[in-house]
């Protein structure tokens, strides 16, 4: 293991994982525009070699796509790994509510038992494994009580599949019910420079109970990257094609960022993504960053992010900047 890789706790689970994480959402192709396989394995190879132990996934990423690919990839190196992964969004049973469709088939919101259950199985399958590290409720379930959930949870805790539960894309309310109904020990939601708004809502109640928070798009989908050329065109399903995150302006603004930041980029030798996320590791209640990666150059590029530590000086000049260039972006 890396040992200049920030570690961080999973809420009161024990367990320790890299602060910067490796997301596959782009690895399963769903709205990525499609996946190339032998690339990810060796991204994710390199992100476990550069010392990042923390891999993010998810059933619906390709539905089940993204989890095959990580379980080939951690094949022989379980014990280097903390794996995330997620329920409750499910094109199995029809049961709960409707969500989306995703290559043709509707996928549904629902986390009751009998569900949860099922997936996690198919989820070990898919991973190779005996047991998720963090098992996370990907989406909320309007069908079913938060308490009936967490019950369930609980139970596939005892019985040593799972070792710690995190919920995501959930509200204070939400959040609230979690906490009263058991052991929750982290949340997962976005947050980057351009999304802040959980530091009002949800970050004060999961520092007042010990639950860690994984900031999901942490380089709001590539853009804080810097790298996000006038000209780059997105095509296929990708989500970026028609954002208006993608703006020439919001580009433009991101340039002027990387500028106003150049001299702490030259001063720890970074590229922009690892001041990036740097930053947001720096931000009270952040616990993990975790950042998606299609390629060994990007997954290094941002594993090395948990290498650099930015004084309060330096963090008091990026905020100054973000204030200044990334107003009034095109949403
Ligand atoms: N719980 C949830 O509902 C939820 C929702 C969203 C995400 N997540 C999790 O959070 C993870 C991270 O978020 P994300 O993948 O949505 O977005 P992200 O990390 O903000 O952006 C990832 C994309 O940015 C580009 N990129 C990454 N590193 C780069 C680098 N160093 N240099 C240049 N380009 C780079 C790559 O796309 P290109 O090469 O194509 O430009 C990559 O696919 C996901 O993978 C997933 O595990 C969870």
């Amino acid at each position: 293991m890396n040992s200049r890789q920030i570690q961080r706790a999973i809420g009161a689970s024990g367990i320790q994982a890299s602060a910067v994480g490796l997301g596959t959402w782009a690895i399963g192709g769903w709205m990525w525009g499609g996946t190339d396989e032998q690339a990810s394995i060796r991204a994710i190879e390199a992100s476990i070699d550069a010392g990042v132990s923390l891999i993010d996934t998810a059933p619906a990423y390709g539905l089940g796509r993204s989890e095959e690919i990580v379980g080939k990839a951690i094949k022989g190196k379980r014990d280097k790994v903390v794996i995330a992964t997620k329920c409750g969004l499910n094109w199995h049973s029809g049961k709960g509510n409707h969500f989306f469709d995703q290559d043709g088939k509707p996928v549904h919101r629902y986390l009751g038992a009998d569900g949860i259950a099922y997936e996690l199985d198919q989820s070990l399958r898919r991973l190779g494994t005996d047991h998720i590290d963090l098992y996370i409720t990907h989406w909320q379930d309007p069908t079913t009580p938060i308490a009936e959930t967490v019950a369930a949870l609980e139970k596939l805790k005892a019985a040593g599949k799972i070792r710690a539960i995190g919920a995501s894309n959930v509200n204070p309310e939400e959040l609230n019910q979690y906490v009263a109904a058991g052991q929750l020990d982290a949340i997962q939601e976005r947050y980057s420079m351009i999304d802040r708004e959980i530091e009002g809502t949800l970050l004060p109640i999961t520092q007042r109970n010990d639950v860690a928070t994984l900031s999901y798009s942490s380089l709001a989908l590539g853009l804080l990257t810097g790298s996000i050329e006038p000209g780059r065109a997105f095509s296929g399903d990708d989500q970026r094609k028609d954002n208006p995150r993608f703006s020439a302006s919001n580009r433009q603004k991101v340039a002027t960022l990387k500028q106003a930041i150049q001299p702490i980029s030259d001063q720890h030798k970074a590229s922009m993504a690892q001041i990036v996320i740097a930053w947001t590791l720096a931000q009270p209640g952040i616990t993990f960053a975790l950042c998606g990666a299609r390629n060994p150059e990007q997954a290094l590029d941002n594993a090395r992010a948990g290498e650099v530590r930015l004084s309060s000086e330096e963090r008091t000049s990026i905020d100054k900047a973000i204030a200044m260039h990334l107003n009034q972006m095109d949403a």
